[in-house]
């Protein structure tokens, strides 16, 4: 039994208005498999994801699961054929429990006399979050009190609990630490023990290889190939992602650091319910790496720098002023830029264009006279949308109807088209394709060698040692360790201090 197809998916197309996501697309995936997805930003990794688990339709095309075709028109009616889909972006309500987070959907089986029986409910919610090792977090508690790390432990919960034949992850380890990882990957290992499936999408290939037994390339919406075992080679999977060879090296191949004299931002003795008397200072022309566990306090040090948190006690202050930093107004003014790991909620407007969001924090640098010409605001948009490669049909589409990846490259344009002095960066590459992975890191290379600073917060260790002048490593609310950048400095190095 173990090994027959368990998916089976033959000449699926769909198509968004005038973008064609998916074109002709079969693949077929065993009983047992843990089956990668890859391909660049747009390339149809969701969309796929998405029809087989009940929110799209699909245009054309049959897709059956153990041999039966699945007509699955909803989420719910998909969990009731076994599958299970864990999203890219936030899969959970903020204003509602953990528990009807959970359960969703499936309130019915707690309701006793007409009532949802919570307590019932909370009680099968805490056994859920167990069964994947969570105990931190509190079924009866309303959601929106976790992080995005937390969150997405309630999502993998929420799928595994319901024993499915088919799991996808879509994106999820790109929102994790190396702990909630460790969870992830567990909870997919014992997937594939029971005989389960589970496609795994992601775009680091490193642990593309460590979880999966195959792959499977999408490249614009068409089916490349699938490759097995051994056959997964990093170097062949990038070339058949992005149809061109690809250099080894993007991070910087300086092997010294350097840095400006002059401090343009300092955090003086800063403390939070998060954070222990936190300084630091940050240079012009100088990339600061801040690494650390997901829950060191790094985050949170950039929401401060951003102005969106104050600090109990201590300041924030930029040069030319001693006046502690109050809003994200007032950063924006002394010319700061952030970009949140949260990139849903606080880092894009989803009901508007493409265009605006790119304009919109520039329009003092578009406009002449105050008058920003539609000319000119077009011709910018233009620019960042091709620098960063963002596919998009034209400027005025909505980002809501961008994948992920290119939502992304919305608000790094957003940022590095204002020129900002400074910039804060939060996990800048999350879910960003290898090829404008290494166009970034190239913009981030030009904005330090013309002075500007930059603050690299990043749970990736190759990017944190790759990319920086400098690294600070934080645990536990603490700054506990400062190095230079040099050819020593290694990832079990920097671990030791995390933990
Ligand atoms: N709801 C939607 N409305 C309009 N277009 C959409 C919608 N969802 C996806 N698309 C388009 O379909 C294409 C494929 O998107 P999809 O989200 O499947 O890409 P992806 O491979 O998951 O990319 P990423 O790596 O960035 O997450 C993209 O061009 C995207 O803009
Ligand atoms: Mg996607």
């Amino acid at each position: 039994m173990e090994h027959e197809v368990l998916l089976d998916i033959q000449h699926v197309s769909k198509s968004f208005g005038l973008t064609q996501a998916l074109k002709d697309v079969s693949f077929q995936v065993k009983q047992g498999e843990i089956r990668g997805i890859i391909g660049e930003n747009g390339s149809g990794k969701s969309t796929i994801s998405n029809i087989i688990a009940g929110i799209y339709g699909k245009d054309e095309g049959v897709i059956r699961l153990n041999g039966k075709e699945l007509r699955a028109a909803t989420a719910v009616e998909a969990e009731a054929e076994g599958i299970a889909l864990i999203v890219q972006e936030i899969g959970t309500i903020g204003d509602i429990s953990v528990a009807s987070n959970i359960f969703l959907g499936n309130e019915k089986r707690f309701v006793s006399k007409g009532f949802i029986n919570h307590r019932e409910m909370n009680r099968e919610a805490k056994k859920a979050l167990e069964m994947i090792g969570v105990s931190s977090i509190a079924p009866e508690d309303r959601t929106d009190r976790y992080n995005l790390e937390e969150r997405k432990m309630i999502e993998i919960a929420k799928a595994f609990y319901t024993h499915p034949r088919l799991m996808i992850v879509d994106e999820t380890a790109n929102a994790l630490s190396s702990h909630g990882r460790g969870i992830l990957y567990a909870a997919i290992e014992e997937v594939k023990k029971y005989g389960g499936t589970v496609l795994f999408i992601t775009h680091d290939l490193e642990e593309l290889i460590k979880i999966c037994d195959s792959v499977t390339i999408l490249r614009d919406g068409v089916y490349i190939d699938t490759c097995y075992g051994s056959d997964m080679r990093i170097n062949e999977l990038k070339v058949k992602m992005v149809g061109r060879e690809m250099s080894d090296h993007y991070y910087r191949s300086d092997v010294e650091g350097s840095m400006g004299e002059q401090v343009v931002m300092r955090v003086e003795n800063v403390f939070t319910s998060m954070l222990k008397n936190v300084s630091l200072e940050l240079h012009e022309g100088e990339i600061l790496g801040l690494g650390g566990l997901s829950d060191c306090g790094m985050h949170e040090l950039g929401r401060l720098m951003f102005g969106l948190d104050q600090p109990y006690a201590g300041k924030v202050t930029c040069t030319g002023t001693d006046q502690g930093l109050k809003s994200p107004v007032q950063a924006i003014k002394r010319g700061i830029g952030y970009v949140s790991k949260n990139r849903d909620t606080e880092a894009v407007i989803l009901q508007d264009s493409v265009k605006n969001n790119v304009c919109l924090c520039s329009l003092d640098k578009i406009s002449k006279l105050g008058f920003a010409s539609p000319v000119q605001e077009n011709r910018f948009a233009d620019q960042w949308i091709q620098k960063l490669k963002v596919k998009v049909n034209n400027r005025g589409e909505y980002v809501a109807s961008l994948s992920g990846g290119n939502k992304q490259k919305v608000v790094l344009a957003k940022w590095l088209g204002r020129g900002s002095r400074i910039l804060i960066f939060d996990c800048p590459t999350r879910g960003i394709d290898i090829g404008v992975k290494e166009a970034i890191y190239h913009l981030m290379e030009e904005l330090k060698e013309q002075g500007h600073a930059i603050l690299l917060i990043s749970e990736e260790l190759p990017e944190l040692i790759g990319m920086s002048d400098r690294i600070l490593i934080m645990k536990d609310g603490k700054i506990v360790c400062e190095t230079m950048r040099g050819p020593e400095i290694t990832e079990s190095l920097l671990i030791k201090e995390m933990i």
